[in-house]
């Protein structure tokens, strides 16, 4: 049955599920919740939720593309619908888990496989950004109206698409008592400054840095018989980081680089990777050794946009990680250890699971598209504007 866009306005909370994939391209993350229509979200539920992994063939396609091998338009197109395909069994498979029949909507992200936050200036400005699997592709496999493609409004208006999360934050994850950081530690990191009782103005937000991305790729090369990221965290206990060698980097203008800022494959994708391990190897680092530093260079990074973009502007209570890297205890002992005095907790302090934290947001976006609110903090994008982002598609 056709649903009208009025007949999901009209009703008092929605069903929804959020699907995500970060630039890790580990998998798909469904989240299905339930959440009122009106103001107060405080009432949202997360009922289940999955992860996908990607098949190894099409990871192994959608690497290609992101770290910059040669690859065709045929190529995008072809793995658009693959992408969408794999999207939309991460729906189907939230729903089987929850036992739910009938969604209202769908707030996908898809999958990033180009980001170019804006560069130069007058007519030698270029930016964009791609995520693969249309929204349009979605709701036709799945019969369910999606939202997605969030990113390319806020492009369109000059700013960097990214990052998309802290108006989440904003909405769900501000305290009364605390000033707060959410930590997200994915592929790229990225933080929301949540000072207690903030207004909107007040929220920082942007990307740190590396995440995960380097460790995993130095993980793949130096262990190609390996896999699993629980023995990727081992090895990272195990090394010893070598500090001049995460010297060397954190020297990087990205790091140096006032906010509004983001990052994804070009800046820290295959091609750092190769220059970092190149340089650990010259140091004569063993293989544990350099993905600790790796690690190391992502919590020295975090400590440092905290000094010198965050504690400016206000005091730091606790800091709350999320994403993968919030698996990794090492990640964690660094951070406690980098920021101490300050609090670093995981975001299950809030009754969130690490892994299901960004589908939610998802959701959450896509119940602001439809409701016709501005999603976005333009601060934090450096928009000209907020704009109401997410293309709809409509289900049948
Ligand atoms: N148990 C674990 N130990 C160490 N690292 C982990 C663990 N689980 C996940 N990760 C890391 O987290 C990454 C995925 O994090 P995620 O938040 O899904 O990132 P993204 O949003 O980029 O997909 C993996 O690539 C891996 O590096
Ligand atoms: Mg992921």
């Amino acid at each position: 049955m056709v649903k009208r866009l009025q007949d999901i306005l009209d009703k008092d909370s929605f069903v929804a599920v959020g699907l995500m994939s970060g630039t890790s391209m580990d998998g798909i993350d469904a989240a299905l919740v339930e959440m009122p229509a009106g103001e107060d979200l405080s009432r949202l539920e997360l009922v289940t939720f999955v992860t996908v992994p990607y098949p190894d063939e099409l990871k192994s396609s959608l690497r290609d593309i992101a770290f910059g091998e040669q690859c065709t338009a045929e190529d995008i197109a072809v793995m658009h619908t693959s992408v969408a395909t794999a999207f939309a069994g991460a729906f189907h498979s939230v729903c089987r888990q929850a036992g739910v029949e009938t969604v209202d909507f769908i707030g996908s992200h898809g999958q990033t496989v180009a980001h170019v936050p804006p560069r130069g200036d007058g007519m030698t400005l270029i930016a964009g950004t791609l995520q693969m699997g249309p929204p349009g592709m979605i709701a036709a496999l799945t019969g369910v109206t999606t939202i997605g493609d969030f990113r390319a409004a806020d492009i369109a208006l000059g700013g960097q698409g990214a990052p998309l999360a802290p108006y989440v934050d904003f909405l769900l994850r501000r305290s009364k008592t605390q000033d707060r950081i959410i930590l997200n530690i994915g592929g790229i990191a990225n933080l929301t400054y949540l000072p207690k009782n903030c207004s909107l103005g007040e929220v920082i937000a942007f990307d740190t840095g590396p995440g995960n991305m380097i460790v995993d790729e130095l993980y793949r090369v130096l262990y190609p018989k390996e896999g699993s990221y629980e023995k990727l965290s081992e090895l990272v206990a195990e090394g010893k980081p070598s500090q001049s060698l995460v010297d060397t980097f954190l020297g990087l203008t990205f790091f140096e680089h006032t906010p509004p800022k983001s990052a994804g494959h070009h800046e820290f994708g295959g091609r750092f990777a190769w220059e970092f391990l190149s340089k650990a190897e010259a140091e004569g680092l063993k293989r544990e050794d350099i993905l600790a530093s790796a690690v190391s260079l992502t919590t020295r990074s975090i400590d440092a946009a905290l000094r010198d973009f965050v504690r400016p502007a206000g005091d730091i209570d606790e800091v709350l990680v999320t994403g993968g890297g919030s698996r990794n205890p090492t990640m964690l002992s660094e951070l406690r250890a980098w920021l101490d005095p300050v609090v670093v907790d995981t975001i299950e302090k809030l009754g969130v699971p690490p892994e299901a934290k960004e589908a939610v947001d998802f959701a959450v976006l896509a119940r602001e598209t439809l409701l016709a609110h501005r999603n976005v903090i333009h601060v934090a994008t450096g928009a000209s504007r907020a704009a109401i982002l997410g293309t709809i598609a409509l289900g049948s």
